[in-house]
């Protein structure tokens, strides 16, 4: 039976009512609804429009919905294929269950206000979740780092090589990250986390349910101040996978540096075979296809997020049904963070750092020249003028083919009586990484005392 045949005499049309319906899809909400559905009927007997047994009645069979929607195929009933939504479906099973007592759990609430509740209580919790998995892809980090702590690798810029740093400090890059990452979804869980029940279809109710009562027994930090705002207001999920998006940025930005430093070409990373796929021709062939995926899905989520915002940007105050298409865009970017998130933990747990390889890359190319420079600056050059003699020295190396150190004494002093001996400690990969000891550098004190606190700040959560 639908939600509202009374106004109608004729039936509706069997295609348009497929296209109607959500409970496909909606009915991930369903325990988050039933949730909420009870307090409704506690806060309905509080306000004397329920007596106690009918409170009771209802209540009971609530629970007894929860425990069948648990059970493995229950939703999937053939029975239950032509539901509206999940919120009819929740009133079908309890006035089978209770009888018709079970249609008075609906007073003074419309479905734009319970949906409105189900949803960011749904939310609410899907984002405890997700920072847990945060939590768990930054320890990956961690972990990593801390296998091969004082690894040099090529830094770069412009993917041109730029100056070596610490595997260590390059993945703590990516632990920022996901720091601030976390920290947003943890804000924005403030906002989600309001209750807009009793606020009816649009103007509120015209039964005296207290609502910070509610709020209290569902967790809510606050109640919403308006109900034409609080039935419409969609901007915790634009702004939650605009979240999503960064993070699903990051993600995609870790995984493209893998993909690249994992070629022949570089050959700082190996792949484990958990983690890579083999091609059907090549038999060589060993693809970095988790990669390449959690890069291609991180389009998925700023596409959801897009979608929102412009399902939004037209609509009258206030609920209009276009807002049914906000759930699969949200449960979309669940999923694709989630099993991003998920597979980027995997991929760090199954990669391999050739350490010799990248240490001999981090000082080769002339990535100690601004080292070099520096020295001329610590006897008193101006910069640029140093960065000039260095630019000059550069040209003269790369003319006899040899790298900086490789070059005599005799020869660095053409270009600068400047340079000493003590050039050659100075230019070292060595002294290069230890010389960035200031705080966020990368030389090896510093990068420990980061991933102290690092791994401290997972702890304090
Ligand atoms: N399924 C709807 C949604 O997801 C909720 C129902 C509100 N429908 C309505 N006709 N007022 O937004």
């Amino acid at each position: 039976m639908s939600l509202w045949g009374g106004r109608f005499t004729g039936e509706i049309d069997q295609f348009f009512a497929a296209y109607n319906a959500s409970f496909r899809f909606d009915r991930r909400l369903i325990f988050a609804d039933l949730k909420a559905c009870a307090v409704q009927a506690r806060a309905l007997g509080r306000a004397g429009v329920l007596n106690e047994s009918e409170v009771e009645a209802i209540v009971t069979g609530l629970a007894k919905i929860t425990t069948l929607a648990g059970e493995p195929g229950y939703l999937d009933r053939p029975e239950f294929a032509a539901t509206e939504d999940v919120h009819s479906f929740i009133e079908g099973r309890l006035v089978e269950l209770i009888g018709p007592a079970g249609y008075k759990l609906h007073t003074g609430r419309s479905r734009n206000d319970q949906v409105a509740v189900a949803t960011r209580l749904y939310l609410r919790e899907e984002i405890d979740q997700l920072l847990v998995r945060l939590r768990e892809t930054r320890q990956a980090l961690i972990d990593l780092a801390d296998r091969y702590r004082n690894a040099p690798i090529p830094g770069y810029t412009h993917l041109q090589k730029a100056q070596p740093v610490l595997f260590a400090h390059y993945l703590l890059a990516y632990f920022q990250m996901l720091s601030r990452d976390a920290a947003r979804f943890a804000e924005i869980r403030h906002r989600v986390n309001t209750l807009p029940l009793g606020s009816g279809a649009l103007a509120g109710t015209n039964f005296p349910v207290d609502r910070q009562w509610m709020a209290e027994q569902l967790g809510f930090e606050a109640v919403t101040r308006n109900s034409l705002d609080a039935v419409s207001d969609r901007d915790y999920l634009i702004e939650f996978t605009g979240a999503a998006s960064l993070t699903m940025m990051h993600l995609s930005r870790l995984a493209e540096d893998f993909i690249i430093y994992a070629t022949q070409e570089f050959g700082l990373l190996k792949l484990g075979d958990r983690i890579s796929t083999g091609s059907s021709l090549m038999p060589q062939k060993k693809n970095p296809d988790s990669l390449e995926l959690i890069r291609g899905k991180a389009a998925r989520v700023f596409g959801h997020h897009s979608a929102l915002l412009t399902l939004a940007k037209g609509l009258p105050l206030a609920y209009n049904k276009d807002f049914q298409e906000d759930k699969e865009a949200l449960f979309d970017t669940l999923d694709t963070l989630n099993s991003s998130l998920i597979v980027t933990t995997t991929v760090l747990g199954n990669v391999e750092l050739d350490a010799p390889r990248a240490a001999a890359a981090a000082i080769r190319d002339y990535t100690n020249a601004t080292d070099l420079a520096d020295y001329l600056v610590r006897r008193g050059l101006e910069f640029r003028k140093a960065h000039e003699i260095v630019g000059r020295i550069v040209v003269h190396a790369i003319g006899r083919g040899v790298e900086l150190a490789q070059l005599t004494i005799d020869e660095l002093r053409e270009f600068s009586t400047l340079i000493e001996d003590d050039l050659f400690k100075a230019i070292s990969l060595e002294q290069s990484l230890a010389g960035k000891a200031m705080v966020g550098g990368t030389s090896p004190v510093q990068v420990d005392a980061e991933l102290e606190r690092a791994r401290d700040s997972l702890i304090d959560q």
